[in-house]
């Protein structure tokens, strides 16, 4: 798939996902989050850049851990989630986050300048996830630290047929690369090759909970990367795709909602100290 066509069909994709991006995805994606802040050991007064901050549901949690004497600049390549991620950053009064537009592979800042670099579920849509570590790389001070969270296995997801369901309607695919970091070692293995040390990974297992078909259906389609296909398909195209995916998830049914199985992948590594 063509890069920029991929960057723009994530971007404004993400945009129609804004509204509904929080009610939909952010109880299932708890776990990776909760682990990738874990791994990045965040302390007070450090600097913190992070990359595709959606609606900035791990940014608060950022900004929270390294309190008013540190700083946390917050990046998205959608307009849409980032004005999410302004308005729950307001609510709050976190007066230590700054915001900025840019793609993962390529993100306004200095050299050298931040501590950690983090980046919640958001490799797998850049067309080049190899240039997004190294841009978290490029950011860190010599010794600085990066933590990355991604999707597990295919065949561990099992929501992970909304992507041929979406494919055969389409021209291009709409996530090519969706499920490449996850599999096996390679979030770790690219994370060496561009120059991280001392990688270490975490699987985990995870359950997402739908509580009806109507919902299982509205964060596959409308809440996620194949909101700007899905946006274009006509009622009936929309019937048909909903059917098909609650075909694809009916083994996991329970009490009239759905418990899907899933898997994350969390990475972290070091850049290396200065002669190092
Ligand atoms: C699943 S959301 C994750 C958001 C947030 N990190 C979280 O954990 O809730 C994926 C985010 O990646 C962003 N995104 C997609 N492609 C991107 C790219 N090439 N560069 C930067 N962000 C991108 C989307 O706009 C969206 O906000």
């Amino acid at each position: 798939m063509d890069p920029r066509l991929q960057l723009r069909v994530q971007r404004y994709g993400w945009d129609r996902a804004s509204d509904v991006y929080d009610r939909a995805w952010s109880r299932q994606l708890a776990p990776a989050q909760d682990l990738l802040m874990e791994m990045a050991d965040l302390s007070k007064g450090e600097d913190a850049l992070e990359l595709a901050c959606g609606s900035g549901l791990v940014t608060l949690r950022i900004a929270d851990a390294v309190g008013p004497t540190g700083k946390v600049m917050a990046t998205d390549l959608s307009e849409g989630m980032l004005e999410q991620a302004r308005k729950r950053s307001q609510a709050t009064g976190a007066g230590n986050i700054t915001f900025q537009r840019a793609g993962a592979e390529r993100v306004d800042v200095p050299e050298a300048t931040f501590d950690v670099s983090l980046c919640a579920l958001g490799l797998m849509y850049a067309p080049d996830p190899n240039a997004a570590l190294q841009e978290m790389g490029r950011a860190l001070k010599p010794g600085g630290r990066a933590v990355a969270a991604v999707w597990g296995e295919r065949r561990r997801c099992g929501w992970a047929e909304i992507f041929s369901i979406v494919d055969r309607r389409v021209e291009t695919e709409v996530c090519p690369l969706f499920f490449q970091l996850g599999t096996g070692d390679t979030l770790r293995r690219q994370m060496e090759d561009v120059g991280f040390q001392r990688v270490t990974s975490e699987r985990i297992s995870t359950t997402l909970h739908y509580s009806s078909p109507d919902v299982a259906v509205e964060a596959a389609f409308a809440g996620g990367p194949v909101a700007m296909a899905y946006s274009r398909f006509d009622e009936g195209t929309r019937s048909e795709v909903h059917q098909e995916y609650l075909e694809s998830i009916a083994s996991y049914g329970t009490n009239g909602g759905y418990r899907i199985p899933g898997e994350f992948v969390v990475a972290r590594g070091e850049w290396p100290p200065r002669g190092g």
